[in-house]
Parts: structure tokens; C-alpha cells; sequence
């Protein structure tokens, strides 16, 4: 057996840059509503004709692969982990995979919401424990703007989300006590739909009508206060969960990177592990929440930004629709 390590991780978000004061004049918000319960300052959102779910999420694997020394020839399998797929099939995994220039890699694609990346993250780690293959490309990407309801109704939901895209590369690591130590995950289908977006649906008579669109049941719908509930308990659990399976303790993590979800959830979790503020990475203020995308492109500022240092243990961990939760303990 062996471990995989992260061996580069990389980024990219959209040029738009959207204030909170953009939005008021669309629905009614205020910057101070915002940011007192969200944190969040501006978000990007993409450019039509310019970006898309698939070359944003290439353009983040390019960064993570210059990074890691690789070029797109040496990628063994791509696991694209997103809730907002260019198409309704096939996912962008395929798309990303001809965007590289790739002809028959293998393109997986995950559907876990916030947990995303972390779940994509595990697949590639077990595949490449197996020793099946070697290296993996790990993606996660997100535009949600363009499915946002930016009427007063759908404003609890709208002002929070954003795009963006972030992406690691997995190598093999024979150093058992370094690489990815090990990954948890969790789902509870019993709250489904306490975040979710349920049409169009291919268990309607027609996937999509003009009632969906005209009633707004084709946009994201949350129980913002059920699912900040079962957050603030779940990512303390998962990520005590990946410490004691490892014998380590809250005091040995280095560095946090927690899903952007909300600043408020993330100051939760740095009181409750009893971590100093440094330890933990928030970039929520600059971005929203952007799903599947959030852990990557966190991870990826914070690389750049000199916060991660060999030796140092990080821990992923993130909560969201499904429900579903997942963390990750790396040592880099
Ligand atoms: O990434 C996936 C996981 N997602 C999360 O973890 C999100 C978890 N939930 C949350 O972060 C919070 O629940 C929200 C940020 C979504 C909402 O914050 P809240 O403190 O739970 O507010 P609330 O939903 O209880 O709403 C409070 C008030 C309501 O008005 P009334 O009923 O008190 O008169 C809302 O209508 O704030 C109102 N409101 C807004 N006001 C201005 C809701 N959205 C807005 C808005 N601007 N955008």
C-alpha cells in the first residue's frame, strides 16, 4: 500500500467582481445584512461566451499541474466534482478532458455539493492506494450565477453563492506519514431537500415547463437556519473524527481549510477545535460561497500566500446539500 499526496494546487475565478451594492439594486439587500451574516463582501461572477463549469475547472488544473511539475499527458484520471455541469449530461469531466487535449483518460464526475472536492479527493486517493493509477486530477468548479433567482424571493440563497474553480493534483507518496493521511465521509438523504434544487426533473411528465420557471422551483432552495444548524455540529464531528483516527489532536493541525459555507460557521468551528484565528483559512469575504470549488481555491491562496509548509498538517472539511459532509488530514 501507499499513500497519495497533493503534489500542486491551483485556481481561477472570474474577472467580474460583484459588491454586495450591486445587489441592492436587483433585490431588496443590504451590504450590512450581508456581511453581518454571511461575511461576505463581493463574489465573481463568469462571462457568458468566455467562461464555462469545464475551462474554468481546466484552467484551475493547469495551475495545480504547473504546480506539480506535470503536464496534462501525465494525468491518469480526471474526477470533476461540481452541483452547476455545463450540460445536463454528459458532466464536464469529458469536456475538461478534451479541453487538455487528453484523448481517452478516463473523466469521472462527482455529484456531492459542497462535499464535493473532498469527496473527489477520496476517490482519487483510493485509486491511487490501489495503485490502479498514478496521477490524478481532482477538480472542482462552479458557476452558480446563472442559476440564481435575483428577485427579493430568492435573496436568503443568491447573495451568498458565487463562481469559481479549484483543482489539485495526486501523485503517489511511499512515505505513509506523509501525503493524505486519510479521508471521512458522511451523507444523510433524509435532508435532501433542505438544500436543493429540484427542477427541472426527470420525474416530472416534461423535465422543464414554464411554471418551474414562472413559481422559481428551478432555483436552489435552503432552510438557511436547519442546514446552519447541522453544520455547526457536523464539521467540528468529521473533523474530530479524521484527528483521533490518526492519534492527533485539534493543538497538531496547522491549517484548517474549511468549505467557505459562511464566515459565521467558520468562526464557529475555530472556537469550538479551539484553534487560533492564523490556523484557519477564510476567503469567503472575496468569493461567496462557491461549492465544490470553495476548498481548492482556498487551498490555493493560502499555497501562495505562504501558509502551508512542508511538514505542516492540514485539515479539509466541509458540509452541505444532500446533506452531506466529508473531511481530509494531509500531511504536507
Ligand atoms: O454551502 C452549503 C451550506 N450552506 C450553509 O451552510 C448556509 C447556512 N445558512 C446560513 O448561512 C444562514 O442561515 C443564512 C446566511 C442563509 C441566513 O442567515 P440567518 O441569520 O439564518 O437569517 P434568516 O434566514 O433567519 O433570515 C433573517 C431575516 C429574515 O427576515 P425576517 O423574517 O426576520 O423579517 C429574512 O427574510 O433576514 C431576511 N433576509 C434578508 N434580508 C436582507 C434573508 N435574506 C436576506 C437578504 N437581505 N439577502
Amino acid at each position: 500500500m501507499r499513500n497519495s499526496r497533493i503534489a500542486g494546487v491551483g485556481h481561477y475565478v472570474p474577472e467580474k467582481v460583484v459588491k454586495n451594492a450591486d445587489l441592492e439594486g436587483l433585490m431588496d439587500t443590504s451590504d450590512a445584512w450581508i456581511v453581518e451574516r454571511t461575511g461576505i463582501q463581493e463574489r465573481r461572477y463568469f462571462e457568458p461566451g468566455k467562461d464555462t463549469t469545464a475551462n474554468m475547472g481546466t484552467r484551475a488544473a493547469q495551475m495545480a499541474m504547473d504546480r506539480a511539475g506535470l503536464e496534462a499527458k501525465d494525468i491518469d484520471l480526471i474526477i470533476f466534482a461540481t452541483l452547476s455541469p455545463d450540460y445536463f449530461f454528459p458532466g464536464p469531466g469529458v469536456l475538461m478532458q478534451r479541453e487538455l487535449g487528453l484523448t481517452t483518460t478516463p473523466a469521472l464526475d462527482i455529484r456531492n455539493q459542497c462535499s464535493g472536492f473532498i469527496y473527489a479527493l477520496s476517490v482519487g486517493d483510493q485509486f491511487i492506494k490501489t495503485g490502479m493509477y498514478n496521477n490524478v486530477l481532482v477538480v472542482g468548479s462552479e458557476i452558480q450565477s446563472s442559476g440564481l433567482d435575483f428577485t427579493t424571493r430568492g435573496r436568503s440563497v443568491s447573495v451568498i453563492f458565487g463562481d469559481g474553480a479549484g483543482a489539485a493534483v495526486l501523485v503517489p507518496e511511499e512515505n505513509l506519514e506523509r501525503g493524505i493521511l486519510s479521508t471521512h465521509l458522511h451523507a444523510q438523504g433524509e435532508f435532501a431537500e433542505e438544500l436543493a434544487a429540484t427542477d427541472p426533473s426527470s420525474n416530472k411528465p416534461q423535465r422543464l415547463t414554464h411554471e418551474m420557471i414562472d413559481e422559481g422551483t428551478i432555483y436552489p432552495y435552503m432552510n438557511g437556519s436547519t442546514v446552519f444548524k447541522h453544520a455547526v455540529t457536523r464539521f467540528p464531528e468529521v473533523i474530530n473524527e479524521a484527528l483521533t483516527q490518526n492519534g492527533l489532536a485539534a493543538s497538531d493541525i496547522d491549517l484548517l481549510v474549511p468549505h467557505q459555507a459562511n464566515l459565521r460557521i467558520t468562526q464557529f468551528i475555530q472556537q469550538k477545535m479551539g484553534l487560533a484565528e492564523e490556523k484557519v483559512m477564510s476567503n469567503i469575504q472575496k468569493y461567496g460561497n462557491t461549492t465544490a470549488a470553495s476548498i481548492p481555491i482556498a487551498f490555493s491562496e493560502a499555497f501562495e500566500e505562504g501558509k502551508i509548509k512542508e511538514g505542516d498538517l492540514i485539515c479539509l472539511a466541509a458540509f452541505g446539500s444532500g446533506f452531506t459532509w466529508a473531511s481530509a488530514l494531509i500531511r504536507w
